[in-house]
Parts: structure tokens; C-alpha cells; sequence
């Protein structure tokens, strides 16, 4: 699909600073400029302002690894249209995504989005953000890997729906290679079915083959790969049939990039 162009004007500052693309204190300078921001009573309970206001920081002071606006304008419609009750993120950051995303899913008339993230010093972060927005009742920020955050909120029942666990999205913004076994792990929780939409990116920046190689396989192709995998591996469900393809689009640097959205069409018996 062909990319909506960027705009230069907004492009963030790179992210890379004396070999550091993140972690190095830029995270706590966010939260001390968000804090002494003259405009502040206008950010408090304005998903929109602090979104903002963060773009602005990344613009002049530092790069962040943020999704940004460019793609954020992608995946927004997308809750917009799909209204899930439920929907988890893995890597969170400084709560950018999950404030555009959970703002989202609130005007749609969601319940819980969940943002999982395992340094928790951007979680901190985060969570102060989440609440400056006015968003904490929304947004829950979970400290942790992808892995054991589905886990932990799969067995204290936080997933749980009226009829099952299953997610209305999922975002994919964490550890690459833990894309396609993070996946698998809810597949196999039930947490996937008929409908969930998820969306993975960075499919070019730095790219991700084996999850690409997953969403887009059939499920004849998937029975084959599970067939040769160890009984170690998790090995997800071949049985849910996607539909999935590639969204051209660009880092809040202008850098080129991809999203990968797929839906779960059905589940064969
Ligand atoms: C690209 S950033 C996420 C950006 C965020 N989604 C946004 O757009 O605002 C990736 C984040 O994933 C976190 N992370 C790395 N490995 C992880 C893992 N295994 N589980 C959860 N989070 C992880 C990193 O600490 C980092 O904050």
C-alpha cells in the first residue's frame, strides 16, 4: 500500500546520541519538561495536548523511540473502526502510543488497553503521562516482558470478556525477535480469535521475517511448521486464519517503515 507522504516540518531529532538511542536520561528530561511546562493546566486531561507536547520535546531536544503521529494516524482509525473492548500493547516506552491508543479506544467505547513494558523506568514514566492525561482508569501500564505481562494478566483474569479472553487488538512494539513467540503465546491463551486485529511494527526498521512469515503463512503452511517444531517451543494455533498485509509508512524521523496489520478472519475446527 502505497505511503501517505511524511512531513518534514514535524520530523523528531535522530534518536541516536553518542551511541544511545535511548536510556540515557532523555526519558526523565521528558518528564521534568512535561512537568515544567508553561502551558501545563492545558495538558492535564488532554490526550491530545501532551501528545503534543512530547512531539515537541522529541522535535527539539531529543529523538524518542516513539510510534509518532505518521503511523499513529495508521492504527488510530483502525480502533476507531474494529471498537475493541480490550486491547494489549507490548512496549510501551514513555506511554506515547498508549495515550494516542487508549485515548482511541476510550472515544470508541473500549474498556482496558494494556501497555506492557520491561524497563521500569519508562513504565514510571509512562504511568505519570497516563495520569497527566487523565487516562488512568483506561490506560494500565504493566511492568515486565511481553511474555510474562500476557501471562500475569491472562491468569489474574484481567482479559477475561463476557463469553472469552479474546483481544479486540494487539500491538507489537516490543523486543522483535519476541514478536512471532509473544503471538504465539496468546494464540495458544485463546486470546486471538475471530476478529482480533493486530498490528506489528517496525516490519522494516529492522524488520521482522519469522512473524511476517507467521500472519502470512495458511494454515496448511502453519501445520507444516508446527509439525517440525519441538514440543519445547511454544507452537501457537495454526487453526486461526488471518489476513494480513503491509502498510508503507514512515518513523517520526521520516525514516521509511512498515506496519504489519492482520485479522483473524476465522478459526477452522
Ligand atoms: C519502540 S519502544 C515502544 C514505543 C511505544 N510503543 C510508543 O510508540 O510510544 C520499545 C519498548 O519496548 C521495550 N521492551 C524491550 N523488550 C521488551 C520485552 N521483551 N517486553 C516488553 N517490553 C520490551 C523497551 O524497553 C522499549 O521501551
Amino acid at each position: 500500500m502505497a505511503a501517505a507522504p511524511f512531513n518534514d516540518v514535524k520530523a523528531y531529532k535522530p534518536w541516536e546520541v553518542d551511541g544511545k538511542y535511548f536510556g540515557d536520561g532523555r526519558e526523565v528530561a521528558l518528564i521534568e519538561y512535561m512537568y515544567s511546562h508553561p502551558l501545563l493546566p492545558q495538558l492535564r486531561g488532554n490526550p491530545t495536548n501532551i501528545l503534543a507536547a512530547i512531539d515537541t520535546f522529541a522535535q527539539t531536544v531529543t529523538g524518542l523511540i516513539n510510534i509518532g503521529e505518521t503511523k499513529g494516524e495508521i492504527i488510530t482509525p483502525l480502533i476507531r473502526q474494529n471498537k475493541p473492548a480490550t486491547m494489549l500493547e507490548l512496549g510501551g516506552y514513555i506511554g506515547y502510543s498508549a495515550i494516542m491508543f487508549g485515548d482511541a479506544l476510550k472515544q470508541a467505547g473500549g474498556k482496558k488497553y494494556y501497555s506492557v513494558e520491561k524497563n521500569p523506568l519508562f513504565a514510571a514514566v509512562a504511568a505519570s503521562l497516563v495520569d497527566l492525561a487523565g487516562l488512568k482508569d483506561t490506560v494500565q501500564i504493566i511492568v515486565g516482558t511481553g511474555a510474562e505481562g500476557i501471562q500475569r494478566l491472562f491468569d489474574d483474569g484481567s482479559f477475561q470478556g463476557k463469553k472469552d479472553s479474546r483481544l479486540g487488538m494487539v500491538f507489537f512494539d516490543h523486543h522483535k525477535p519476541s514478536y512471532t513467540a509473544d503471538l504465539k503465546l496468546s494464540e495458544q491463551l485463546g486470546l486471538v480469535g475471530a476478529q482480533t486485529v493486530l498490528v506489528a511494527d517496525n516490519m522494516i526498521l529492522a524488520g521482522n521475517p519469522p512473524y511476517a512469515e507467521w500472519v502470512r503463512a495458511s494454515i496448511a503452511e502453519k501445520k507444516r511448521m508446527v509439525a517440525g517444531a519441538s514440543t519445547a517451543d511454544i507452537l501457537g494455533n495454526p487453526n486461526l486464519q488471518y489476513r494480513s498485509r503491509s502498510v508503507i509508512s514512515f518513523e517520526p524521523s521520516g525514516m521509511e517503515d512498515a506496519l504489519e496489520i492482520t485479522e483473524c478472519v476465522g478459526v477452522a475446527a
